[in-house]
């Protein structure tokens, strides 16, 4: 780590950066390094609650014994659990949600009810001296964890205690990292609160159905990365996205009429069109998101209806009202299609086929993997309908892990 002098206004930079990182462990390694670099901390932890008595260490950084690894080597810290109760600092910073700035953590006034357990240095091989202990708490003021900056250090490398500057610098990055740890717990909430309304509204089929079509999704998906070489950090993220967005294509479903969604017959032109309103709303119910997931979930929501050819839906549509560009319906054609959506569309009706409905029953499995073959080039990406076949034996077991 670089021991830089750098100005209190370099941090509002950062912050424009940090809300733009949507993975949270990236985000919060590198909030830890930045409040380290802006106070010149040798090293430094973030804990978070481990059930209600307990904190867990999430991340640690050492600058001096980083330089001790070999090539390769990572940072062992330790899995000790520290009470939050007031006998330790970071657990009486938790208990209390008080900054804890100490200068020499073995020497602590014998009135605290606090004190620096050796055992942990003795543990980790490094002795901490000053410390700056933060809370972190969500906006309804509960503590969830600290931030916790070690050994505040001078050019010299002479051991110093942190400053009223430092504390406040500490003050917000414990601000952000609370801030954003809330707001994905929010939006991982909310999902799956959208996930349990579908299957609230349609138990019988749609659950199960959502499930398989999300499974069978991220099989093709890891077979094409491997294809293209994906790097694996990359594909692991987008394999996520891709579980998710897609286990809510038919989130829309919610806005349509009972009559018609579990009407036992075929549909009429005039409530086909209704039906059809699915692909938009479900699109509407993610407007004004703005985390990576809820955007994958947005365009598939959208998007798994359309066909190769351009035959599907919506298609060409002002994405405010949702009234047709030109006046009819004009699909999307091939790869403007989004890729997601376009291995969504192939899950989708194999699994549609392959099942049961209230409006029909399934077909066999020859005649579902005849149609899928037929589609390929017309209705389906034919490059994806090729993995689709690669991967048929998963599908397969997809298929008995999550019955109707
Ligand atoms: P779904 O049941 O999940 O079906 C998804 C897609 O699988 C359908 O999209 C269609 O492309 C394909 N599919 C399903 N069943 C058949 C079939 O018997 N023959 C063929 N060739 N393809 C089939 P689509 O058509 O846009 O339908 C979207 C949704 O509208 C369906 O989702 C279902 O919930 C509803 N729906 C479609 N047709 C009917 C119907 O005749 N009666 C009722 N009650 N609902 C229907
Ligand atoms: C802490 O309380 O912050 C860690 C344990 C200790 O230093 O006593
Ligand atoms: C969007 O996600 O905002 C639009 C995507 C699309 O038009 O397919
Ligand atoms: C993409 O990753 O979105 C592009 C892949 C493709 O179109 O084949
Ligand atoms: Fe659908
Ligand atoms: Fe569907």
């Amino acid at each position: 780590m670089k021991l830089l002098k750098q100005s209190d206004n370099y941090l509002s930079t950062i912050i424009n950066d940090i809300n733009s990182i949507h993975d949270l462990d990236q985000l919060l390694q590198r909030l830890l390094t930045e409040a380290r670099a802006f106070t010149n901390s040798d090293a430094g932890s973030i804990y978070v609650r481990a059930g209600d008595r307990n904190l867990a260490i999430k991340y640690s950084q050492n600058a001096t014994k980083e330089k001790t690894l070999q090539p390769g080597e990572k940072l062992i810290f330790s899995l000790f659990k520290i009470p939050i109760d007031d006998k330790t600092i970071s657990g009486f910073s938790a208990l209390k949600g008080k900054i804890l700035n100490i200068p020499d953590m073995y020497n602590i006034s014998k009135n605290k009810p606090y004190s620096h357990s050796r055992k942990y240095d003795e543990l980790s091989g490094y002795k901490s001296i000053s410390s700056l202990t933060i809370p972190l708490s969500t906006m309804a003021g509960e503590v969830f964890g600290v931030l916790q900056l070690i050994n505040k250090k001078k050019l010299s490398g002479k051991i110093i205690k942190f400053t009223k500057r430092d504390e406040r610098i500490a003050r917000s990055f414990s601000a952000i990292a609370a801030m954003t740890l809330e707001r994905a717990e929010m939006t991982h909430s909310l999902l799956n609160r959208m996930v349990q309304m579908t299957a609230l509204r349609d138990p019988k089929e749609t659950s199960a159905h959502a499930n398989r079509v999300s499974s069978m999704a991220v099989e093709i998906y890891s077979y094409w990365a491997e294809l293209h070489s994906i790097p694996s950090d990359q594909r692991e993220k987008e394999r996520d996205l891709l579980r998710l967005g897609s286990i809510l294509h038919d989130v829309g479903k919610v806005g349509i009429s009972d009559v018609i969604l579990k009407k036992k017959g075929r549909l009429t032109d005039s409530e086909r069109d209704i039906m059809k309103r699915h692909s938009f709303i479900g699109y509407q119910l993610f407007q004004n998101s703005y985390t990576k997931y809820e955007l994958v979930a947005k365009e598939i929501a959208l998007r798994h209806h359309e066909n190769w050819d351009g035959s599907g839906y919506p298609g060409q549509i002002d994405l405010e009202t949702g009234y047709f560009l030109y006046g009819k319906e004009v699909g999307l054609v091939g790869e403007d299609i989004p890729f997601f959506a376009r291995i969504v569309s192939i899950c989708d009706v194999y699994d549609a086929l392959s099942h049961s409905r209230v409006y029909k029953d399934a077909w066999r499995q020859e005649d579902v993997i005849a149609e899928i073959k037929k589609m390929s080039g017309i209705k389906f990406d034919p490059q994806l309908v090729n993995i689709f076949f690669k991967v048929y034996t998963n599908i397969r077991k997809i298929c008995k892990l999550y019955p109707d």
